[in-house]
């Protein structure tokens, strides 16, 4: 029985890897639309992963959303590597305080006794104030370091789940809907065939910043979340992707 389900985790695995061209691929057991220790199980999987590929002085960015809080949740030190850093991938686009980049880059940094450094951007941003914040010292600092992180750790969500977390308004849900968006990461919306149909405006990482990342991280489960994951890793760049059993198996179901 045991083996079994070993067996058919590593099925899942290949099959993934293959279906969305991505180099790694973990599948932990379950689906974590049902069970929050579904999303601590992916955490694991991804300390795992960050122990073997962090090296000193790297910087680490990470999103927000109640999954990379779990994985901040069962993060320890990296131990091959000291003198790390943790900062927030974008402002604060909408969440909870709890489930805010910055929050989960301060505990992450706690839980693996590294340094963080955080970004204040108020949230939703219009152009004016946008034009300004990007003028501040402190600002550009920060800035600085985000745009050179090493790694990036990020969730993907539901396009139109995120959205109504938000408290988008119903001017930009209608475009949301008209432009049939399907996923969503770092404050971007995709449609079905990942290009990029809505962006929230706020400062840090942009999607063009990833290409001199050297390790993008992504942790997304649940069934609920299979079109989602589909369509960011169209054209998004992920090195990693940590999924759970439930999604994976959707993700091989849809044509
Ligand atoms: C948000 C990120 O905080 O969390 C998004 O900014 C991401 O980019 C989302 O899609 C995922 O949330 P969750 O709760 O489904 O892990």
């Amino acid at each position: 029985q045991f083996m079994g389900e070993i067996m058919g985790l590593s099925v899942l695995e290949k099959g993934i890897k293959d279906k969305l061209q991505v180099e790694n691929v973990v599948v932990v057991p379950g689906n974590s639309d049902d069970y929050e220790w579904v999303k601590q199980e992916m955490g694991k999987a991804c300390v795992s992963f960050l122990k073997k590929v962090t090296q000193s002085n790297a910087t680490i960015a990470v999103t927000g959303g109640t999954t990379m809080a779990s994985v901040a949740n069962v993060m320890t030190p990296l131990e091959k590597a000291d003198n790390y850093l943790f900062v927030p991938a974008r402002g604060g686009i909408g969440e909870k305080v709890e489930n805010q980049a910055n929050t989960i880059a301060a505990k992450m940094s706690r839980e693996a006794e590294g340094d963080y450094r955080l970004l204040y951007v108020p949230d939703p941003l219009s152009e004016i104030s946008y034009q300004n914040i990007i003028q501040e010292p402190s600002i550009i600092e920060i800035l600085q370091l985000i745009k050179n992180a090493n790694i990036v750790l990020h969730g993907i969500g539901d396009a139109l789940t995120m959205a109504e977390r938000r408290k988008t308004s119903s001017e930009v849900m209608g475009i949301l809907r008209d432009k049939k968006a399907v996923s969503e990461a770092f404050g971007y919306y995709f449609d079905q065939e990942g290009n990029v149909v809505h962006k929230v405006r706020t400062v840090g990482l942009q999607l063009e910043d990833l290409e001199t990342m050297e390790y993008v991280i992504t942790v997304a489960g649940g069934k609920s979340k299979a079109k989602a994951i589909e369509s960011y890793f169209k054209h998004g760049k992920s090195n990693m992707l940590i999924t759970d059993e439930a999604a994976a198996e959707q993700i091989l179901r849809d044509s």
